[in-house]
């Protein structure tokens, strides 16, 4: 498989109201699919809607919370219709600080939107992928997902589920015609560093633009790659960990995080 798949297939991007989400949203309309934009924010989708109207980009807005059960439920059910479906679930947030001090509701919603939504969302789609065989699944993960983050350890454990998991399915469903791949974005400018409280780590870090890291993702999901990892120098960070101890690499990265 490498070649863009059809425009027949319909799309459904989480966070589509900002960031990766909504580069992500307009490259796939652009390309002819009808994208099914998903997030909170009513005035974002229906502004991105009405804006790639004359150009012939069908974006349908779905409002959606996607931290709750109803969120979670109306989405699956969407893509519950028997079709395939390209489903790129990228909806997440970071928090920063001690574990101990952070909001622990807002952890808790912090993983039902990063790993339950995702899982959810995921287990409903395949069936008509793997029914048509074609669509697939785009999980937006991080460089975050390749070792632990003090001080955003809740953020960086539920980026290792979305990898491994979206890694094991591209195993199992090798062959089958759907595609699966996990996107890894280093450092981007989005709104994600004030969500998260960690504008300066991401400056610090020169951010790539969202418009160039959805176009990383979706040429990996023309050629069925597993993992993308837009940037060769976010690449070499990722993957160097894997030569150095783990007690070592969980020192070098608290101090990058920890709040002064
Ligand atoms: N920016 C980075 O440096 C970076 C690096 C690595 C990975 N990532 C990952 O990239 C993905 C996209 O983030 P981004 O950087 O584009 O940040 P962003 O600009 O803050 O976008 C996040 C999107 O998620 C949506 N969202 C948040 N909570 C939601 C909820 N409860 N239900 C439905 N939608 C929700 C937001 O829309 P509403 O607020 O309108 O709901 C927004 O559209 C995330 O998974 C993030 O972890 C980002």
């Amino acid at each position: 498989m490498r070649s863009a798949l059809s425009p027949s297939v319909p799309a459904l991007v989480t966070g589509a109201s900002s960031g990766i989400g909504e580069a992500m949203a307009r490259a796939l309309a652009g390309r002819g699919h009808h994208v099914v934009a998903v997030a909170r924010r009513r005035d974002r989708l229906q502004a991105l809607a009405a804006e790639m109207a004359p150009s012939g980009g069908l974006i349908e807005p779905m409002v959606a919370d996607l931290g709750t059960e109803a969120g979670m439920s109306a989405v699956a059910e969407r893509l519950q219709d028997g079709r395939a479906w390209v489903l790129v679930n990228n909806a997440g947030f970071g928090s920063r600080g001690r574990f101990t001090e952070l909001d622990a509701t807002r952890e808790v919603d912090e993983v039902l939107l990063n790993v339950v939504a995702l899982h959810r969302l995921t287990a409903a789609a395949l069936p008509g992928c793997v029914a048509h065989g074609t669509g697939g699944v785009l999980n937006v993960a991080s460089t975050a997902a390749f070792q632990p983050v003090p001080y955003m350890a809740t953020y960086g454990a539920t980026k290792a589920f979305v990898l491994h998991f979206t890694e094991a399915l591209a195993v199992e469903l090798a062959g089958s015609g759907v595609r699966v791949t996990v996107l890894c974005p280093g450092a981007t400018r989005t709104e994600f560093g004030e969500v998260a409280g960690n504008v300066r780590q991401i400056e610090m870090a020169m951010p790539m633009g969202p418009v160039r890291v959805a176009a990383s993702a979706l040429r990996a999901f023309d050629r069925n790659q597993t993992i993308c990892i837009p940037g060769a120098a976010n690449a070499v960070g990722a993957y160097s960990v894997r030569l150095v101890p783990r007690s070592v690499v969980r020192r070098v990265v608290a101090p990058l995080f920890k709040p002064r």
